[in-house]
């Protein structure tokens, strides 16, 4: 197995590691951008090259409708495929089916859907999520879940979910054929419930095939405290050698930021958000003070850079004025934001890794909180 995950230090429970699957290596604490195709809208491979983003977040359904994972294969694969030399990662396809559509049956075979593209009916089992994903040939990919939305379900049916997804991960162990090539990360469900997160935690650990591991089920909208005393007691009794990545911290929630050093600070390696980049497209970036939202009249006269704190190519070359009158008009405006907010993302994660290393983790979120929250909130 070329994929290693090396500790370089750690303060408090934080961690600072290297996360390598040969040839490419990242640093964590590791923030993955969203691109549905593998590429992040809006930016080329060369321009997330240059922010120093690490890995890249692909989704396996769509990229099974086009260009499909047969053709991906044909084509070498997706980092080939988007001429991107950096790291990928692809979930199993599923979570989006039953978070998004609500037309997802689950059973014990597999998740029954039907295509918001052409209204075909597909039904993707763990195998068939495997043989995906084989296929596409991201360095990450995941075990299909039965994903339950954790402020919906009765608990028999959280009970069962984690049951099956322990199950599942077996069936997908069982279906990988390129282990030595791609990780296969499994992904612990249970909802808000204890007792079901820790049988799901100590099923998924007993299993040596799994290099990595993900806590999922938690992008429903929950109170922050539940979510953070999911992540607090998963990372508590997951495998100390292992990544563990926090997947899709909930979309709208404006103080991501904020989500990824609590995280982090809980124990957690990677997360993944689709905010950075949706929120550029609507004309907001994101700064140490929250955010700025460029189509505001008081842009109209701002000279001064998005952030100054910041190191990117936008920052350094244009004014908050020179975006304010581009940003409804041209859509190469999206693309500066998009580009800044990747960086500013990158740019905390690279700091949290150094802070971690220096032992000043905790100042350092006490600090960045504050900023943020200056008013206690
Ligand atoms: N993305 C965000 N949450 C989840 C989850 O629980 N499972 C999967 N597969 N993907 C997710
Ligand atoms: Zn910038």
């Amino acid at each position: 197995m070329t994929f290693q995950f090396e500790l370089i230090a750690t303060d408090g429970r934080a961690r600072a590691a290297r996360l390598s699957l040969h040839p490419r290596e990242s640093r964590t604490p590791m923030f993955m951008p969203v691109g549905t195709q593998g590429s992040v809208k809006g930016l080329t491979s060369k321009q997330m090259e240059d922010l120093r983003c690490q890995t890249v977040l692909g989704n396996t359904y769509h990229l099974e409708n086009r260009p499909g994972s047969d053709l991906m294969k044909e084509l070498g694969g997706l980092h080939r495929f988007n001429n991107w030399s950096g790291g990928t990662l692809t979930d199993s396809g599923g979570f989006q089916m039953v978070s998004l559509l609500d037309l997802a049956e689950i059973s014990e075979d597999g998740v029954t859907f039907q295509s918001p593209i052409d209204g075909q009916q597909m039904m993707l089992t763990p195998e068939r999520s495997i043989h995906i994903q084989n296929g596409i040939g991201a360095d990450i990919i995941m075990a299909l879940d039965d994903v339950v939305s954790s402020v919906h379900h009765e608990s028999s049916r959280f009970e069962e979910a984690t049951q099956r997804t322990l199950r599942w991960i077996d069936r997908c162990v069982a279906a990988h054929r390129r282990p030595s090539e791609q990780a296969l990360f499994g992904i612990i469900q249970g909802g808000l419930d204890q007792t079901l997160r820790d049988v799901c935690v100590e099923g998924a650990a007993r299993n040596d095939n799994l290099p990595g591991y993900a806590v999922g089920g938690l992008a429903g909208g929950e109170e922050k405290d539940a979510f953070c005393r999911v992540v607090a007691q998963c990372t508590a009794s997951l495998p100390d050698d292992k990544p563990r990545y926090v997947m899709g911290v909930e979309s709208t929630r404006v103080v991501v930021c904020v989500y990824y050093s609590v995280c982090s600070a809980l124990g957690a390696d990677m997360f993944d958000c689709v905010y950075p980049s949706r929120t550029a497209r609507f004309g907001t970036a994101l700064i140490p003070e929250g955010v700025l939202r460029l189509k505001t009249a008081a842009m109209a006269s701002d000279y001064r850079p998005i952030d100054s704190e910041c190191d990117c190519m936008v920052c350094m070359q244009y004014s908050r004025a020179h975006l304010h009158a581009k940003i409804t008009k041209e859509p190469n405006a999206a693309s500066l934001l998009t580009y800044h907010n990747i960086r500013y993302q990158m740019r905390l994660c690279e700091q949290m890794h150094q802070e971690i290393v220096d032992n000043q983790f905790g100042q350092f979120v006490g600090r960045f909180i504050r900023r943020r929250f200056p008013e206690g909130h």
